[in-house]
C-alpha cells in the first residue's frame, strides 16, 4: 500500500480546545530559529548528508520533542544547537544571536550520567554558578534552592555514587537549569533509566518545567515519551534527512498517564508511528540467510 493511501484519523480534530493553545503559543515571541541547517560529515567523494534544508522555528517556553530512527542526526542538532559541533551550512539563532560555540544560555543534560563524581551533590550545581562569578555564599544558597526544585535538598552532601539514577538526572538538571538558560537541551536524558523511574522522571519533568521560564529541545526515540511531554513533535527521518513533520501535540494539558488510552494520544501515536515504521512492501525485506543454530524442535515461531 501506498503511503498516501493510507488513512490516518485526523489527530487535530479531536481536541479543539488544542487549537486555541497553538494559537496562544504562535503568539510568543520565536526563541531559537534553526535556518537551512546542514550537517555533513566525511571528505568530498564519501560525503555523508545527516541533514540539510532543516528550518524550525520554537517559541519561548514551548517543549518540543524530537523523534526519528537512529543515525537521523538528533544527536547532531543537539549538538549544534548547544554549539558544540558546527554546523555546514546554514545558521542557528537563540534571541536572534547566532550560535557560534557553547553558552551559559543553553544547559545540557545527556543519557549519560555527566556529574563530576569527585564533588557533593551541592558543589556539582554551585560549579556553573560559581564559574560565572558569584560568589561562593550566593552560589551556595542558588544551588540550595535549586536542589529543593529537584526534591534532593536533603542529598546536598552526598557524592554522585550514593545517588540513584534517577536522583544523578534530577541533579543534572538542576545543574543545568542553575545557570539559567534561556533553552534546556536534553539528549535521551532518562534513556538508561528503568520503566518505572523513567515514567517518575517525565513527570518531574513537567513539573519542574511549569515552575521555569525555560524552553525544552528534548531528544528520545520513545514516542510515548515525546508524546506526553511535548507541545510539538519534530519527526526526523533518514535517506534523504531531514523534518518529515512537526507536529501539533493534540493531548490536553496538564498531562497525565490516563492520557495513555484517550483517542488524541493513541491517533498522535499512530501518525508517528506511521512516520517511524512506514508499512514496507514485503519484497522490500531484506531476507536473511537461514541458518538453523539449534536441534531442540521447531515449536518456536
Ligand atoms: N563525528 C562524526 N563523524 C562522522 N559521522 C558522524 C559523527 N557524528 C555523527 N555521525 C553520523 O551522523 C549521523 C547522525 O548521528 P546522530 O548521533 O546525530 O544520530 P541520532 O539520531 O542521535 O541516533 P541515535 O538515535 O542512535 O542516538 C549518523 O549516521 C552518524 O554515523
Ligand atoms: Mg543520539
Amino acid at each position: 500500500m501506498l503511503p498516501s493511501e493510507i488513512k490516518l484519523p485526523d489527530y487535530r480534530e479531536l481536541a479543539p480546545s488544542v487549537t486555541a493553545r497553538f494559537e496562544k503559543i504562535r503568539q510568543r515571541p520565536v526563541i531559537l530559529s534553526i535556518r537551512a541547517l546542514k550537517k555533513s560529515f566525511g571528505a568530498n567523494g564519501s560525503t555523508h548528508v545527516v541533514f540539510d534544508h532543516l528550518s524550525i522555528n520554537i517559541h519561548r517556553r514551548e517543549f518540543i520533542s524530537a523523534v526519528g530512527p537512529s543515525g537521523c542526526g538528533k544527536s547532531t542538532l543537539a549538538r549544534i544547537v548547544a554549539g558544540l559541533d558546527e554546523a555546514s551550512g546554514g545558521e542557528v539563532l537563540l534571541d536572534g544571536n547566532a550560535v557560534t560555540g557553547p553558552g551559559p544560555d543553553r544547559g545540557m543534560v545527556f543519557q549519560g550520567y555527566t556529574l563530576f563524581p569527585w564533588l557533593t551533590v551541592k558543589h556539582n550545581v554551585m560549579f556553573g554558578l560559581r564559574m560565572s562569578g558569584k560568589a561562593p555564599s550566593t552560589a551556595d544558597t542558588e544551588a540550595r534552592q535549586w536542589l529543593d526544585m529537584v526534591g534532593l535538598a536533603k542529598f546536598e552532601n552526598s557524592y554522585p555514587h550514593e545517588l540513584s539514577g534517577g536522583m544523578k538526572q534530577r541533579v543534572a538538571i538542576a545543574r543545568a537549569l542553575a545557570n539559567n538558560p534561556r533553552i534546556l537541551i536534553m539528549d535521551e536524558p532518562f534513556g538508561a533509566l528503568d520503566a518505572q523511574t523513567r515514567a517518575q522522571m517525565q513527570a518531574y519533568l513537567l513539573q519542574i518545567w511549569k515552575k521555569v521560564d525555560v524552553t525544552i529541545l528534548f531528544i528520545t526515540h520513545d514516542l510515548d515519551e515525546a508524546a506526553y511531554l511535548s507541545d510539538r513533535i519534530l519527526v526526523m527521518g533518514t535517506n534523504p534527512g531531514g523534518v518529515r513533520e512537526f507536529i501539533e501535540n493534540p493531548v490536553p494539558r496538564p498531562r497525565s498517564a490516563e492520557q495513555f488510552i484517550s483517542p488524541e494520544f493513541l491517533a498522535l501515536k499512530k501518525r508517528l508511528e506511521h512516520h517511524i515504521h512506514p508499512p514496507v512492501e514485503t519484497e522490500d525485506v531484506e531476507k536473511l540467510p537461514m541458518i538453523k543454530l539449534t536441534e531442540a524442535g521447531d515449536e518456536v515461531e
